[in-house]
């Protein structure tokens, strides 16, 4: 009998599915990771199972056989399909929501369009991504004045405790006129924290204020409910933590405010639809965003989605607590409730300056090919690692053990140059 690779990627599958499925190191051979390479670092560019990659060569492979039937046509059709499907998944009309290409696009078509009067604020938080940051000072520039930006700095306490967060939100709020629009983070990058979303949405909303929530780390994470969230604007990348092939995110846009929206580039659909402006942006390959249909058909033959979420939260918090025992220090926070997929760990005592830090970052992924974010929050250094399907505790007590002897090479490397 004749098997394709993607029959056989499945039958793959279905095998483990019967064997009473387990997460961790059996799972490895369904995503293409180089095996000598450990990666406790998912969150930043996520990973497609082979499944997917299959699947992206199908879609590549129909454009090719017919170009003019797969652009005028079939490729139309799968969309709406996929909208379907995921607007199903993320719980909310698929009129509401639109697929582009990255977090950063979604981002930059909000904040680009929105047209402020010059009385008019934007907030966000000093823990925003800098993509962001850097598109509010695009924006403040370019559109509005430097003053309608304003900049909410959150420490140890703000960020894992939301009353405490609206608290200092309100005392900014107070002495600004006309806040009309937040930016906040789902589950922010450095340092990655889980934020009561559903909450400052419903705060936000009392005061008349618009959101608009970055959720790339969410899809996929952590359960996703629209409705329930009730957002004016969230994006959230696929490409993350769904296993999606690259690049591709989700944008959902409330009704009312869609006609205000346009994505970066102009092209056929202008002021036709919501949906019309950001389904053509010029001939593009569509495949990637297709993936996103067979992404939740694959994690179904892994688990339900209850299950995927509780295993990669529990491994992000045991990770924590074995780090911390390791090297003796302490994660941010020890509160379930602000602890999603990923977890920060503060650095071992030598790891005191940004100096220290950016060389252990250099020296971990020169010397062990191991790549850790790193970042100084409200005076300590963190480390940030994500948990994942096919990682067990065991992988990252071994990265805890190469840290703690890259740290020591560092303490004696700085010996000898004292006495120097
Ligand atoms: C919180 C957050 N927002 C936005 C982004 C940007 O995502 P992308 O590079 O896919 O546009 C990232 C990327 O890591 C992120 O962590």
């Amino acid at each position: 009998m004749k098997t394709f690779p993607f029959a056989s990627l499945f039958l793959l599958l279905l095998s483990i599915c019967s064997s009473a499925q387990s997460f961790g190191h059996s799972l490895l051979p369904l995503f293409s990771l180089d095996p000598s390479y450990v990666n406790v670092n998912h969150g930043s560019y996520g990973s497609a199972s082979k499944y997917v990659q299959e699947k992206l060569r199908e879609y590549q492979m129909k454009a090719e056989l017919n170009p003019d039937r797969w652009y005028r046509i079939d490729v139309q059709l799968e969309m709406n399909k996929l909208r379907e499907k995921l607007s199903a998944y993320v719980n909310c009309d698929p009129d509401d929501l639109v697929i582009v290409d990255n977090a950063s696009a979604g981002i930059n078509s909000i904040l680009k369009s929105l047209k402020f009067r010059s009385n008019e604020t934007i907030l966000y938080y000093n823990v925003a991504y800098g993509m962001v940051k850097l598109t509010l000072q695009y924006v403040s520039t370019e559109i509005f004045t430097q003053e309608q930006i304003v900049q909410i700095d959150l420490d140890h306490q703000t960020i894992q405790n939301t009353e405490l967060l609206l608290k200092t939100t309100q005392d900014a709020i107070s002495k600004i006129a006309n806040v009309k629009l937040i930016v906040f983070d789902h589950i922010s990058s450095l340092p990655s924290v889980r934020f009561d979303v559903e909450t400052m949405i419903k705060y936000f909303r009392g005061k008349g204020i618009l959101t608009l929530v970055d959720g790339a780390h969410a899809l996929g994470g952590i359960e996703l409910d629209l409705k329930k969230l009730d957002p004016d604007f969230y994006v959230t990348n696929t490409h993350k933590w769904l296993y999606t092939q690259r690049s591709s995110c989700l944008v959902y846009v409330r009704k009312d405010l869609q006609k205000l929206i346009h994505p970066i580039i102009t092209s056929f659909g202008y002021l036709q639809s919501f949906q019309s402006e950001f389904f053509w942006l010029g001939t593009r390959d569509y495949s990637a965003y297709l993936t996103i249909s067979d992404a939740i058909d694959f994690r179904r033959t892994i688990a339900n989605e209850s299950e995927i979420f509780a295993y990669n939260h529990q491994l992000a918090i045991q990770t924590g607590t074995l780090l911390a025992r390791l090297w003796n220090s302490s994660t941010l926070t020890t509160d379930e409730r602000y602890i999603s997929t990923m977890n920060n760990i503060e650095l071992p005592a030598f790891i005191n300056t940004t100096e220290k830090m950016n060389d252990l970052y250099q020296k971990l992924i020169n010397e062990h090919n191991i790549f850790l974010p790193m970042i100084e929050f409200d005076k300590k250094f963190y480390c940030r690692i994500s948990a994942q399907i096919y990682m067990e505790l065991s992988d990252y007590e071994k990265v805890g053990h190469i840290v703690l002897n890259a740290v020591s090479t560092m303490k004696f490397q700085r010996k000898i140059t004292n006495m120097n």
